[in-house]
């Protein structure tokens, strides 16, 4: 029987850290009330001319094969996520395998929103179940600083998102023991106005953009934040419960819990309901903010980095976002 593993892990953030206090200067905001209500304390803006939403994903994926031991031509599919892609279309992920050098391979864009990575994560291991691919990047990238609203009328939302990427590299294994045990998606588009962005959408006539729509906000992200954080709670204990149960395994079988960086308030609750102690879940949102598809893969390389991620580890990634969306997975590393 073929599984998958993770074999290499990589992250990039933009150099240009941004404070909450300077936040101030666009919008009638407060470093307290953000770290109150978010745990963010700062968060990373890409620099125009240098960073690209393809190229700071190229850094993290050469990071990440460097650490797995590969070249990029070893590479055979790139599953990659995003929801602020450089252009409306094709997807940043066509614009990577350029970058890598990679032409000819087959590259699967996705979204997902905050949900990205874990999808992305689990059309890979499909793939290489199947016997199809045996090595795979599987890659969330956003910026986000560029599209958010940096006014007061936009200060609910903008004070929460950043700029970054992460990648990983995933290769085919006979080893039972360490590799990706189960992933689970979910999603519910009844909430897909909970948190959205309108445009540039077809579902009007006309021009896809027109300044009608940039003047009545159709770009910007709309987020009821209150709904949100009631089923953001509630979906992430279920998933993660799903993926224990589907391994016969208990909440305190896990060594490092992952979840998607929206909310310390979110993550915490979760830690609290799993009874898990503050070691055991990767957060670092105060540095970076939610960086949407890039959050987890950037939370998961720092954790192996601090040394946080051992063989044998039971890793459980999870997420909830737009869509609405959740996800998790299971990996005995
Ligand atoms: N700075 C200062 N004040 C702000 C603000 C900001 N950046 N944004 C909103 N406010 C104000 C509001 O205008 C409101 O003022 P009012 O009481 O005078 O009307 C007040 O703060 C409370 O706003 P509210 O939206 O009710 O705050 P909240 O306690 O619900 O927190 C979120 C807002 C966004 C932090 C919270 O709802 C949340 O974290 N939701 C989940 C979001 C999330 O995780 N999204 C990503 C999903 S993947």
């Amino acid at each position: 029987m073929t599984y998958s593993k993770i074999t290499g892990l990589g992250f990039y953030v933009p150099e240009n850290v941004v404070t909450n206090q300077d936040l101030t200067q666009f919008m009638d905001t407060s470093d307290e009330w953000i770290r109150e209500r978010t745990g963010i304390r700062e968060r990373r803006y890409f620099t125009y001319g240098k960073d690209t939403n393809a190229g700071m994903a190229a850094a993290a994926s050469r990071m990440a094969l460097e650490r797995a031991g590969l070249q990029a031509r070893d590479v055979e599919l790139i599953v990659y996520a995003t929801i602020t892609p450089d252009y409306f279309f094709p997807g940043s992920g066509f614009l990577m395998q350029r970058e890598l050098g990679l032409e000819g391979i087959g590259v699967i864009d996705i979204r997902d929103q905050c949900s990205g990575f874990v999808y992305a994560l689990s059309i890979a291991d499909q793939f290489i179940k199947t016997g199809m691919y045996k090595t795979i990047l599987v890659v969330g990238s956003e910026i986000q600083s560029s599209w958010i609203n940096k006014s007061n009328e936009g200060r609910g939302v903008a004070v929460i998102f950043g700029d970054g990427a992460g990648a990983a590299v995933l290769q085919a294994t006979e080893d039972p023991e360490h590799r990706i045990l189960s992933t689970h998606l979910h999603a519910d588009g009844r909430y897909a106005e909970d948190l959205y962005v309108r445009d540039p959408g077809s579902s009007r006539p006309g021009r896809s953009a027109t300044k009608e729509m940039v003047d009545e906000g159709g770009f910007d992200v709309i987020m009821n934040g209150n709904a949100v954080f009631k089923h953001a709670v509630v979906r992430f204990s279920e998933v993660i419960g799903e993926a224990l149960e589907a391994n016969g395994l208990r909440p305190e079988d896990i060594a490092l819990l992952v979840p998607h960086q929206a909310n310390i308030r979110i993550s915490e609750y979760v830690r609290q309901q799993l009874n898990l102690p503050e070691d055991r879940v990767a957060n670092n949102i105060q540095k970076y903010g939610n960086t949407t598809a890039a959050s987890i893969p950037i939370a998961l390389t720092e954790a192996w980095e601090q040394g946080r991620v051992k063989p044998g580890d039971l890793v459980c990634m999870a997420a909830f976002g737009s869509g609405f969306t959740w996800a998790s997975a299971l990996i005995r590393w």
